[in-house]
């Protein structure tokens, strides 16, 4: 069994990959690192700045760590506040994990890249791995570099760095922090607590979306497929499901009768506005065999169980 260790465990994947790979690994082979602990599972805990190569080098060589999920990162909305503050975290730290696979130090690394990689110039619909790509955001530009950087080192060095370009995550642990998909979070939070919602992009604004138990499912698919059928080095093309702020709202008020929305875009409608409303993701269902579980449908129900169940709690 493999050692591993979760870099941004406290972030909106972290929190959940891993409680999900304990059931996979036993917990005592789960290093989780952060810069502050946030939640109260009883994982190792290592506060950790990603930044710094030699803390992460420590970690690895102390705990004979074999495999790195390194979630760090600034997100595409919070991103545009401070461009060379969200290039520096985000590359950096992806330097950091690409120089321990390149030394050999560790085996195995994922690294999660996103739609924002697209911009107004790909196709909307059925965006296919290989469309052009010019982002518009800092965090897209990061990650189709990273992506980049991923493919130069698995070529040139012969590393196993293996990574998805995530669609919008929709969680109930941990809120995620400042993206542009946030909203689709959020409302489930206004909805329990009764509240009106207000929503920073425009009704009918359609973006991909997938739900993070099918995310944790996708990302454990790639770790373990065999690394020759692995025709993507750089990241692979995901998807799960489409819809609109609106279609989320009316699937929420045919529950709720009560619930209301109002729009009020921001500058996170612009980023939206450049990314693809439906991915093709032909590239790992042939190569890995992805499939979705969750619908929208499905999604929706869970998250209203879950959090209902977590502010009931609090
Ligand atoms: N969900 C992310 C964001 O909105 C996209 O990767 O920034």
């Amino acid at each position: 069994m493999s050692r591993i260790l979760i870099l941004g465990s406290e972030g909106q994947i972290g929190t959940e990959l891993s409680i999900f790979l304990s059931k996979i690994y036993s917990k005592s082979d789960i290093i989780t690192a952060d810069l502050n602990k946030k939640t109260d599972t009883d994982f190792k805990f290592i506060k950790l700045n990603a930044l710094s190569y030699f803390d992460i080098e420590n970690v690895v060589k102390k705990y004979e760590v074999d495999d790195v999920y390194h979630l760090v990162a600034v997100l595409s909305a919070k991103g545009e506040a401070d461009p060379l503050n969200t290039w520096k975290v985000n590359m950096t730290s992806l330097f950091n994990v690409l120089e321990l696979a390149r030394k050999k130090l560790i085996k195995k690394v994922f690294w999660p890249s996103s739609i924002s990689v697209f911009g107004d110039t790909s196709p909307k619909n059925n965006t296919a791995q290989f469309s052009i790509k010019e982002p518009l955001t800092v965090y897209g530009i990061s990650k189709l570099s990273g992506e980049s950087w991923c493919e130069y080192y698995n070529n040139t060095y012969g590393t196993d760095v293996r990574s998805i370009r995530f669609p919008g995550i929709i969680s109930s642990k941990t809120l995620p922090g400042g993206g542009t998909t946030d909203y689709a979070v959020s409302i489930f939070y206004s909805l329990i607590k009764k509240e009106v919602f207000k929503c920073f992009l425009n009704k009918g604004t359609k973006l991909p979306m997938i739900y993070i138990e099918d995310v944790l499912r996708s990302i454990r698919m790639l770790m373990k497929a065999d690394k020759n059928t692995l025709r993507i080095k750089s990241s692979y093309n995901l998807s799960a499901f489409s819809f609109t702020p609106n279609e989320l709202y009316l699937n929420l008020q045919k529950r709720f009768k009560n619930f209301k929305i109002f729009y009020e875009s921001d500058y996170r409608q612009k980023i939206a506005d450049s990314w693809p409303n439906k991915i093709n993701d032909n590239y790992s269902r042939k190569d890995w065999g992805w499939k979705p579980k969750y619908s929208f449908d499905e999604m929706v129900e869970e998250m209203i169980k879950k959090v209902s169940n977590k502010l009931n709690n609090e």
